[in-house]
């Protein structure tokens, strides 16, 4: 747990004064990451860490590419001393490899960090990070894939990155729905939190 409080301090003290909306929506990728706990186990604090840190990269003190889950995944390793894992996490948060294609920055996101395997924790930061919009509010995937659209414009490059990398960031959206589905198949009669609900 001394992790997630150390994210927590960090990317509040990088993001709250200067970002406030994106602070905020860290703060619901976050409370959504606690909701996965149950089909993480073990891995549903390192979860937890990741979300509070994957959007430090906007930051305008660190921001150097422009580029912000390289950004934030080389201040975590440079700077703050993290654990590999959490700066992998970072640095593919959402699929970010097609938006580092876009950016001609794939070669050195992928040579720098390698992506984590597919796996259900990285999977459930992708989940978080697409079932919250830019305020901290739950929206659905298809509503948050929509939000980015319409915030960027047709043509821009985050917007043809976020369509590259939608099959992505639907079969991620998936893997979890099933882990909680069958969490919750299992457990029948156990409180699982519903994280759909808003
Ligand atoms: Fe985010």
């Amino acid at each position: 747990m001394a992790d997630v409080e150390w994210a927590r301090e960090l990317a509040r003290r990088l993001l709250a004064e200067r970002l406030p909306r994106r602070w905020a929506h860290t703060q619901g990728v976050a409370a959504r990451a606690a909701m996965l706990a149950p089909i993480l186990g073990e891995e549903a604090g390192t979860l937890t860490a990741a979300a509070y840190l994957h959007d430090i990269g906007y930051a305008p003190d660190l921001a150097t590419t422009g580029f912000h889950p390289l950004d934030g995944a080389r201040y975590l390793r440079d700077v703050a001393g993290a654990d590999a894992m959490l700066c992998r996490l970072v640095a593919h948060h959402s699929c970010a490899t097609f938006e580092a294609t876009e950016r001609g920055l794939a070669e050195t996101l992928l040579s720098e960090f390698p992506p984590p395997e597919r796996s259900l924790l990285a999977d459930a930061l992708t989940y978080c990070d697409m079932t919250t919009g830019p305020d901290g509010r739950h929206l659905s995937v298809p509503e948050r894939l929509a939000e980015i659209h319409s915030r960027y414009g047709p043509g821009h490059l985050v917007s043809r990155s976020i369509a590259a990398a939608t099959p992505c960031i639907l079969a991620a959206a998936r893997a979890v729905e099933a882990a909680l589905a069958q969490v919750r198949q299992a457990g029948a009669g156990q409180e699982v939190a519903d994280p759909q609900a808003h």
